[in-house]
């Protein structure tokens, strides 16, 4: 955990920006994969853990507004627990180290809420992800489950994003530490993407970069030679000297916080000079997109930067025709990068997208677009010192959507697609790090990862 004093000072901020009622903050419950007793690896709920810190199952918290009092709810292990699954520290010494010295047993958060609820105060939480949570607060709260998420408080979400999108040092090196784990696993993989080798080679070595130091995946890893399928979460594919693998992986730091990093590597240790012209176009996206990030600019103009670039050099290339900003903005360019550049990051990968995408990313002065592949940025509004996103272009050649688009004439006065078709089977192709927003611009974090062309074939030559 994090010293007790920077807890009692979130703590202290949540009161500050939201003075009344009563903050219920629902922690997980283990997750079981077939029966109760087989379960998911357990992730706190970002949202307790920033709060309370305490990394075990079962908990909730009250934090009153309109007092000091803040008390976590939750059990001690019973004499069955130890016997099955060993000691555990008391959840009052935990709590303790999150600076909350009251602590009742969670039967108690019944009679709690209950007792808020018949004084007419407000029951501040934020939106549920997970069915038991759902279940849980419609408990407490005596309403529908399927009433719960509109009854989510749009004031606690903007005061807790306004807390967690500013990371203080503590948290950035917690970030880098979660870096340097996932720089471990990318070398790890590279050294994996070999001819004749499979998929599932390259995430076996990442995985055992993860087990050594003891923390999990922050995500299911991307590792495919069929980059161009977005998520593609298969690992049986073979590969075979030619072919481009896209590795989305990233660790998580001890006390929980995400990195999320993606390299592209030529299967056999070069790539190929069409492969080399795209990835340098995409390198070059990405450095537009970092040196265009500082505090004040919006990220949707900092993704339409990066995006100008990619189509600047894809129009040299043939693929796009007639001006650039007409390919931008009408956005012709999604048919080769449908996502957006980047998210914000920290305890959760996406972080805080639990509370919905649009009030994470977007503002009352930054709307979202409706456009196919702009939509899918989730985060446009403007930058502040100390935002920590990821920054992660990508281009694609994805057979299914060219085809449809072709066929409908989609953009053709825009879009070459004789040429365009040429390129199908090259896949797809990202590179992603994390950038920390300072005072003045934007900083890649953590040791550099193999990212240029001569870096990664040199550590695949290795
Ligand atoms: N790894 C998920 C993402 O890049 O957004
Ligand atoms: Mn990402
Ligand atoms: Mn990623």
């Amino acid at each position: 955990m994090f010293l007790e004093s920077l807890y009692v000072a979130r703590r202290e901020a949540l009161r500050e920006k939201l003075r009344s009622g009563l903050v219920l903050m629902l922690g997980n419950v283990d997750a079981p994969i077939n029966f109760a007793h087989n379960v998911h690896p357990f992730r706190q709920d970002a949202t307790f853990r920033y709060f309370f810190g305490v990394n075990r199952p079962g908990l909730a918290a009250i934090v009153d507004l309109e007092s000091d009092e803040d008390t976590v709810f939750g059990d001690d292990a019973t004499l069955d627990d130890e016997i099955w699954l060993g000691k555990t520290p008391s959840l009052a010494s935990e709590c303790e180290r999150a600076g909350c010295r009251s602590v009742r047993a969670y039967a108690a958060l019944e009679d709690a809420i209950d007792h808020a609820l018949r004084d007419g105060r407000t029951v501040h939480f934020v939106p549920p992800y997970r069915a038991a949570t759902t279940l849980e607060i419609a408990r407490l709260l005596g309403c529908a489950a399927q009433d719960v998420a509109s009854r989510a408080s749009a004031a606690l979400i903007d005061a807790v994003v306004a807390l967690r999108e500013i990371k203080r040092a503590e948290e950035i090196a917690e970030i880098e530490s979660a870096l340097e784990i996932a720089g471990e696993m990318h070398r790890a993989a590279m050294r994996a993407a070999r001819p004749g080798a499979h998929e599932r080679d390259g995430v076996a070595r990442m995985h055992e970069v993860l087990t050594r130091h003891g923390v999990l995946e922050a995500y299911q890893s991307v590792f495919t030679k069929r980059g161009d399928i977005l998520h593609n979460f298969n690992y049986d594919g073979q590969l075979a000297r030619g072919d481009l693998v896209v590795n989305d992986s990233g660790a998580t730091s001890a006390l929980g916080y995400a990195s999320d990093i993606t390299r592209t590597l030529p299967v056999g240790g070069r790539f190929d000079t069409r492969q080399r012209e795209l990835y340098t176009l995409l390198l070059e996206a990405q450095d537009v997109g970092i040196r265009g990030s500082r505090p004040g600019v919006r990220y949707a103009d900092v993704h339409r930067a990066a995006v100008t670039h990619l189509v600047e050099g894809m129009t040299q290339m043939g693929i796009f025709k007639g001006p650039v900003d007409d390919v931008v903005s009408s956005g012709a360019y999604a048919v080769c990068f449908p996502h957006g550049l980047g998210h914000q990051l920290g305890l959760d990968v996406h972080d805080m997208e639990s509370y919905g995408e649009d009030r994470v990313g977007y503002d009352a002065e930054t709307a979202r677009s409706a456009l196919f592949g702009l939509r899918s940025l989730r985060m446009g509004k403007p930058l502040k010192r100390g935002m920590v996103l990821t920054v992660e272009p990508g281009i694609y050649f994805i057979e299914a959507l060219i085809e449809r688009w072709a066929a409908e004439q989609r953009h053709a006065s825009l879009i070459d697609y004789a040429i365009l078709r040429r390129y199908v089977g090259v896949g797809g192709m990202r590179v992603e790090d994390e950038i920390e927003i300072t005072a003045a611009g934007a900083r890649v974090m953590g040791t550099p990862i193999p990212k240029t062309v001569s870096e990664i074939e040199a550590v695949m030559a290795d």
